[in-house]
């Protein structure tokens, strides 16, 4: 702890010495220069057996709490490993696999750098995500069990069941059908959990989640999806492209998922946390460290990798 806040002091100090040369070329050389902030269309291909097979994991390799990372992971097109994730790497497969934009990437990836107990080395591995409440996992997830009964981290049937009773006699998703299953996940576990824990930045993070899988097994802006898609990605960990799912050709940013965030909280009425206002800026600031209310810093550590990797507003 102590070498990396020396560490930080020492890199803070050297870009406040010399603010010409400040952060920028030293994160092109520690980050390389992929850092696009849209998404271009990835390439359709024509059969399933062109896609990246799925793989699955090894012994050696780790997992996360999150099915996207998992499911990319799965098909070797984020490393199989789930270990060594940089941010250029993190653009790249979650572009390549799931047309998620760079801006995206960009801030989870340095929230995902935050979860790492060495967080200088720029990178993270797939298990240490699972930190509870410090910065992505938290309670009332859709799949997983809350911290409190146990494994916040492997894929509950039980749990997930209830999000696909919401959507019984459906074949597709629909943004109001989705908002009404995460908030039941919300009542649920408020009335059940003695250590539920759910304030602003939780609630921004799982309404961004929901967006997410509505966006990349659907669509960005009208989130439809097939419910097998979304069934493969949850409870197989693994990207449908034989059930006919391929990359939306539509990029899901933090502008498309800031917007559907929004419709997600219309449709189901969950009040908002005093002051709160949904959207991109609210995900940008959670991924941050900020408050998304107030904007004060909860995290110095996302707030200093933020720093380095370039990172703005
Ligand atoms: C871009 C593609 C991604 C998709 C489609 C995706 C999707 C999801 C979804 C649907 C959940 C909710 C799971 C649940 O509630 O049961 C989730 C949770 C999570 N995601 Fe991702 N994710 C993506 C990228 C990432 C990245 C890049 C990171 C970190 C660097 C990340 C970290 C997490 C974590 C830690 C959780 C657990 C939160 C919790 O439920 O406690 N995800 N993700
Ligand atoms: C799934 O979650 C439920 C509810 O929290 C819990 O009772 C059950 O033990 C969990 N199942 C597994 C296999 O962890
Ligand atoms: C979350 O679950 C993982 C895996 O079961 C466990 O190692 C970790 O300690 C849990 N986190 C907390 C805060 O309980």
């Amino acid at each position: 702890m102590y070498s990396f806040i020396v560490a930080v002091a020492v890199l803070l100090n050297l870009s406040q010495a010399f603010p010409g040369m400040a952060q920028k070329r030293n994160i092109a050389s520690i980050t390389g220069d992929r850092l696009t902030t849209v998404a271009e269309p990835v390439q359709a291909r024509d059969t399933a057996a062109a896609y990246p097979p799925f793989l699955g994991k090894r012994a050696a390799d780790v997992r996360s709490p999150c099915p996207g990372l998992n499911s990319l992971a799965n098909h070797d097109i984020c490393p199989r490993s789930g270990k060594g994730y940089t941010v250029p790497i993190l653009t790249k497969c979650l572009k390549d696999g799931l047309n998620v934009g760079g801006d995206f990437a960009l801030v989870v990836g340095t929230t995902g750098i935050g979860s790492n107990p060495n967080p200088l080395t720029l990178q993270f591995d797939l298990d240490q995500l699972d930190r509870h409440n410090i910065f992505i996992e938290h309670d009332a997830s859709l799949s997983r069990a809350d911290t409190i009964a146990g494994d916040n981290h492997s894929f509950n049937q039980t749990i997930w069941d209830t999000v696909l009773d919401y959507y019984t006699g459906m074949s597709d998703t629909s943004i109001p059908v989705a908002a009404k299953a995460k908030y039941n996940r919300v009542t649920t576990e408020a009335e059940r959990d003695p250590a539920f824990f759910y304030g602003p930045v939780q609630f921004v993070l799982s309404y961004g989640e929901t967006a997410l899988y509505l966006s990349t097994m659907g669509d960005p802006i009208t989130g439809v999806a097939p419910i097998e898609y979304v069934r493969a990605l949850f409870e197989e960990e693994r990207l449908p492209y034989q059930e006919g799912w391929k990359p939306t050709t539509t990029p899901t940013t933090l502008a498309t998922l800031g917007a559907m965030v929004l419709e997600l909280n219309a449709a189901n009425g969950e009040v908002l946390p005093e002051g709160l206002i949904l959207g991109e800026s609210s995900l940008r600031a959670v991924f941050k460290g900020l408050d998304p209310i107030t904007g004060a810093v909860l995290s110095p550590i996302l707030q200093t990798i933020s720093g380095l990797l370039g990172v703005i507003a």
